[in-house]
């Protein structure tokens, strides 16, 4: 066998390298400490699920990507491409017995084998918020408050960022008044839902291909390149069912400007949302220089708990990933400082002052600290050196003079500042959280 076999990452997967992994790191303890200031409790599932749970419940764009196999039992399974069926599945099992509403937030790790490109992997991460056993409009607008503020707490603003809303009752009425038969809702949804990336002409023979009237042709193609609440309004002027339909998403719209989000919110008739299960309420969140991806997308899907086989709860959720927001993150600079970091960094003269300085570590360790020390035996000059490249704030020198006197040479890294106490001062401080920087027991 060859010696020089190399092992590549498969596309479309991360590997996390610390300075990648303090970039997730930032982005989730951002999305837990925003979901919990919301009120919202955590929880996971597995991330294999029967097959059966993503065919028709999720729609046929995701059930294409699944990886999916059948497992040495013999069963058809999916690595999971979202966490709402698994969601509903949970609270199927589980609901009856619980206060409602129910406010769940987590952060699955999902697959999907789609092509790879900025922003678009075959795995990511997802923030998932939900909102179970809450029909009325409320609990939307509650919901893309989380959203906006997942994004905000990374510093992104109103500049950087859109909330694209829409609502699926209203397209209904509009394919009602366009003449669009039941039958082929679901078609049209998913030809809208590219509209923009797919540019108008394509729109059009993707909609002629549905065999619809040319009048709802012209007209979806021309919604699809204009979605502004202004263009819609003017279209359907004389259509009460379509006008009536807006009601909702301005109630929304009040609450998010109760709740000083308005700024953020823009009505486009474009966002439907690929997925089968949306039922009122839409929305996507976008970066406004339109480079990227969606940032977040989601809305409300009533049916789909008693869909699979749960109490019939009204729900609403959104789902963001963390592949787009870091690459938003790294534009606009806002990425975290990384590198290694530690409290003290312990040096001894000779070896006789070894067991004594470890001890020392341990106590500092013990206090909350984080401590690091050259493993080899080494010049104090060169161990200076390591503590330098190792981030530490304090470096922390027992020799001969020290060790026989229970005391150490604490010595700041920065100013060059250095003097002698006792080694029951250091632990003392240490405790107190009162010395260097940004370590567990510091202040
Ligand atoms: P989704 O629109 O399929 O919704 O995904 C939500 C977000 O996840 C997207 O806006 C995007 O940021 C990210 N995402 C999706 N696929 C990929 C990918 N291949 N690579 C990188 N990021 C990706 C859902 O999954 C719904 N289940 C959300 C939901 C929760 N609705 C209600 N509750």
């Amino acid at each position: 066998m060859s010696s020089d076999r190399s092992f590549a990452r498969l596309p479309g997967f991360r590997d996390f390298v610390p300075g990648e992994f303090a970039i997730r790191d930032h982005i989730f303890s951002t999305w837990r400490r925003v979901s919990r200031r919301y009120g919202f409790q955590e929880y996971d599932g597995p991330p294999l699920e029967p097959l059966a749970l993503y065919v028709e419940k999720s729609g046929a764009e995701i059930v294409e990507q699944l990886y999916s196999f059948r497992d040495k039992g013999g069963r058809e399974v999916a690595m999971r491409p979202e966490m709402t069926p698994s969601l509903a599945r949970i609270l199927a099992a589980h609901s009856r017995r619980m206060p409602k509403p129910i406010r769940w937030f987590s952060i699955p790790q999902l697959f999907r084998y789609e092509r790879s490109q900025r922003g678009r992997l075959r795995e990511h991460f997802q923030l998932n918020v939900d909102i179970v056993g809450e029909a009325g409009v409320a609990a939307d607008a509650e919901i893309l408050a989380v959203a906006i503020d997942s994004v905000r707490g990374l510093g992104l603003t109103e500049g950087d960022f859109v909330a694209r809303v829409n609502d699926r009752r209203l397209v209904t009425e509009v394919f009602a008044a366009l003449g669009v038969d039941p039958p082929r809702h679901a078609a049209c949804l998913a030809v809208i839902d590219k509209a923009g990336r797919a540019g108008s002409a394509k729109t059009r023979a993707a909609l002629a291909g549905l065999d619809l009237d040319d009048s709802a042709v012209a007209a979806l193609t021309e919604l699809a390149a204009d979605g502004s609440l202004e263009n819609l309004q003017r279209r359907f002027a004389d259509r009460e069912a379509v006008l009536s339909a807006l009601q909702p998403l301005r109630e929304h719209r009040a609450m998010l400007d109760a709740l000083g989000l308005g700024a953020y919110l823009q009505f486009d008739f474009t966002v439907v949302r690929g997925l089968a299960y949306y039922t009122g309420i839409v929305f996507e969140l976008f970066d406004r220089a339109g480079e990227l991806r969606a940032i977040c997308g989601g809305g409300r899907y009533d049916r789909l708990l008693e869909l699979v086989g749960g109490e019939p709860l009204p729900a609403v959720g959104f789902g963001m990933g963390d592949v787009v927001l870091g690459e938003l993150l790294r534009d606009r600079g806002l990425t975290p400082l990384t590198g290694p970091a530690c409290d003290y960094h312990m040096i001894w003269v000779t070896r006789e002052e070894r067991a004594p300085a470890l001890a020392a570590a341990q106590r500092l360790r013990e206090a909350g600290c984080s401590v690091m020390y050259t493993f080899r035996p080494q010049g104090v000059a060169k161990q200076l050196k390591q503590a330098a490249r190792n981030g530490a704030a304090l470096a922390v020198i027992i020799g001969p003079d020290e060790a026989a006197a229970g005391s150490a040479t604490v010595r700041d890294l920065a100013s060059g500042h250095q003097e002698t106490r006792t080694l029951d001062a250091l632990f003392a401080a240490a405790r107190a959280g009162t010395e260097a920087a940004g370590g567990g027991g510091q202040p």
